[in-house]
C-alpha cells in the first residue's frame, strides 16, 4: 500500500530530484499533483525544475561530501537522478547504509554514468546485440583498434558526455586525429577515455520507453509504451514521433532487450529486483534486426512527445512508478515534438510568436525557462497531435518555428 503524506509537514512524503532540466520540471509537476514534497536541485540557480518545486537547492552534484550533507540534512524518501554527471559511488553508499532509496537504484544511476559501464553490461554480461566496439585512453590506441577490425565509418564519443557533445563519425584515416582531438574537447571530465563504435547503417532509431511499476499483487511488472522515432543531428535529438511503424519481429525484439536491460537495472545492491520507474532504451533498427545503444534510468528527451500522444505522459508514468502507484501506458493519439533551440546567446531573452505556433491546430508548446540561451540549447518544445503522424510531425516542426527566441 502506498501511502503519501501532506507537504510541508511532518508527515510529507520527500522526493529530491538531482538536476532540475526541463525533463526534472515535468517529473517535479507531476510528483506536486500527487501531493509530493519536491527538492530541486541543480548546479545552477533558477533551474527549469527549480521554478515549481517546493525548495530549490544549488550544488555539485559532482562532489560527493556535498552531495551528502544535502541528503543528510534534506532527508528525502526518494532521490531521483535527472543526469549522469552525479557522484554516484556516494549514491550507492548512501543507498547501501539505508539512508535513501535511489531511483531506480544507486547501481542503475552508477552504470549509466559513462558509456562503459552500461555497454559492458549489456554486450559482455547480457549477449546483447551492440555495434562493435572498443574503449581506447589514446590516438594511437584508437588507431589501433579500427586497424584491428571496428574498421570505416566508426564514431568516437567521450565515454563521459551527452547530447552528442564531443562526439563525430570517423569516414577515413584522415578524420581519426580530428575526432580524437574533438572528444578530448567535449567530454565531463578531464583527459579522456573515449569509445569508438562501428557505424551501423540503420534504417530507423527508436526510444523503447519502459517502466518497472508495482502491480497489484505487490510484484513489479514491466509496462512497453508505443514505439518512439526520432531524428538525431551531431548526437542530439530535434524531432520526435510516436507510434513509429515497425515489424512484429522488430517490435518483439525491440522488447527482449528492454526487457534484458530493465530487469538488470532494476536490481538492487542486495540482488533484489527492487527498482521503480521509466527508462527510455536507445535501439538501432534495420529490417527485423535491432542493436542496443544505450538506456537512460529516466524520463528521455525523445519522450517529450508524450505529454501530447500519452494518458500519461512519461514524466507522469515515472512520478508514479516511484512511489509504488499503478501505470497505463496507452496511446491517447499519435504526435510529434519538434525541439526550440535558442538561436542566440543571451540571458533572460524573449520569445516572440508563440501565438502564432499556438495557431497551429492540435499544438502546444512547452517553454522551459531557462535563465540563459545558447544558438544550441534546448529552450522549448512544440508538440502536435494528429491521427497521422506524418501531419504531427510536419506540424510540429511549423509550430516551432513560429517561435522565435531574441534578446530582450
Ligand atoms: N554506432 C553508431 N552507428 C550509427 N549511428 C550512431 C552510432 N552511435 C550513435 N549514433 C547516432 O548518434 C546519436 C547519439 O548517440 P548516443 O545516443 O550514443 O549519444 P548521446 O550523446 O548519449 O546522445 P543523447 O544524450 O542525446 O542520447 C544516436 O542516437 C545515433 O543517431
Ligand atoms: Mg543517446
Amino acid at each position: 500500500m502506498t501511502t503519501i503524506g501532506t507537504p510541508l509537514s511532518p508527515a510529507a512524503t520527500k522526493v529530491m530530484l538531482l538536476g532540475s532540466g526541463e525533463l526534472g520540471k515535468e517529473v517535479l509537476i507531476a510528483l506536486q499533483r500527487l501531493g509530493v514534497e519536491t527538492i530541486a536541485v541543480d548546479r545552477y540557480e533558477h533551474a527549469p525544475g527549480q521554478q515549481v518545486a517546493h525548495h530549490a537547492r544549488t550544488i555539485t552534484m559532482s562532489d560527493p561530501a556535498q552531495l551528502k550533507a544535502l541528503i543528510e540534512a534534506e532527508r528525502p524518501h526518494l532521490v531521483v537522478p535527472e543526469i549522469e554527471a552525479i557522484a554516484t559511488p556516494m549514491l550507492q553508499e548512501l543507498e547501501a547504509a539505508g539512508v535513501v532509496r535511489v531511483i531506480p537504484t544507486a547501481r542503475a544511476a552508477r552504470l549509466t554514468m559513462d558509456r562503459e559501464g552500461i555497454r559492458r553490461l549489456a554486450a559482455e554480461t547480457l549477449g546483447l546485440p551492440t555495434s562493435p566496439y572498443k574503449f581506447c585512453d589514446s590516438l594511437d590506441a584508437l588507431q589501433a583498434a579500427i586497424d584491428a577490425g571496428i574498421g570505416y565509418p566508426c564514431i568516437v564519443k567521450p565515454v563521459m558526455s551527452s547530447s552528442g557533445k564531443g562526439q563525430s563519425k570517423i569516414d577515413g584515416p584522415a578524420d581519426v586525429k580530428k575526432a580524437w582531438d574533438y572528444a578530448m574537447s567535449g567530454g565531463r571530465v578531464g583527459p579522456g577515455r573515449i569509445i569508438v563504435e562501428g557505424f551501423i547503417d540503420f534504417d530507423y532509431e527508436i526510444t523503447q520507453l519502459t517502466v518497472r511499476a508495482l502491480g497489484a499483487d505487490g510484484q513489479i511488472q514491466t509496462h512497453f509504451c508505443d514505439p518512439i522515432g526520432h531524428v538525431q543531428v551531431s548526437g542530439d535529438y530535434v524531432e520526435s514521433w510516436q507510434p513509429h511503424p515497425m515489424t512484429v519481429t522488430a517490435l518483439a525484439e525491440s522488447r527482449r532487450i528492454a526487457q534484458a536491460v530493465t530487469d538488470n537495472l532494476g536490481m538492487g545492491h542486495d540482488g533484489q529486483p527492487s527498482g521503480l520507474g521509466l527508462f527510455g532504451v536507445e535501439l538501432f533498427v534495420k529490417g527485423d534486426q535491432v542493436w542496443f545503444s544505450e538506456v537512460s534510468p529516466r524520463p528521455h528527451d525523445t519522450g517529450m512527445v508524450t505529454m501530447i500522444t500519452q494518458w500519461q505522459n512519461e514524466f507522469e508514468l515515472h512520478a508514479r512508478a516511484i512511489l509504488g502507484l499503478p501505470v497505463d501506458t496507452a496511446l491517447k493519439s499519435p504526435g510529434a515534438s519538434a525541439v526550440i533551440y535558442g538561436g542566440v546567446e543571451a540571458k533572460g531573452i524573449v520569445f516572440d510568436g508563440v501565438d502564432e505556433a499556438l495557431r497551429v491546430p492540435n499544438s502546444e508548446i512547452r517553454l522551459f525557462g531557462k535563465p540563459e540561451s545558447f544558438t544550441k540549447r534546448r529552450m522549448g518544445v512544440a508538440l502536435v497531435h494528429d491521427a497521422d503522424v506524418d501531419v504531427a510531425r510536419t506540424q510540429a516542426k511549423l509550430a516551432a518555428s513560429k517561435v522565435r527566441p531574441r534578446k530582450a
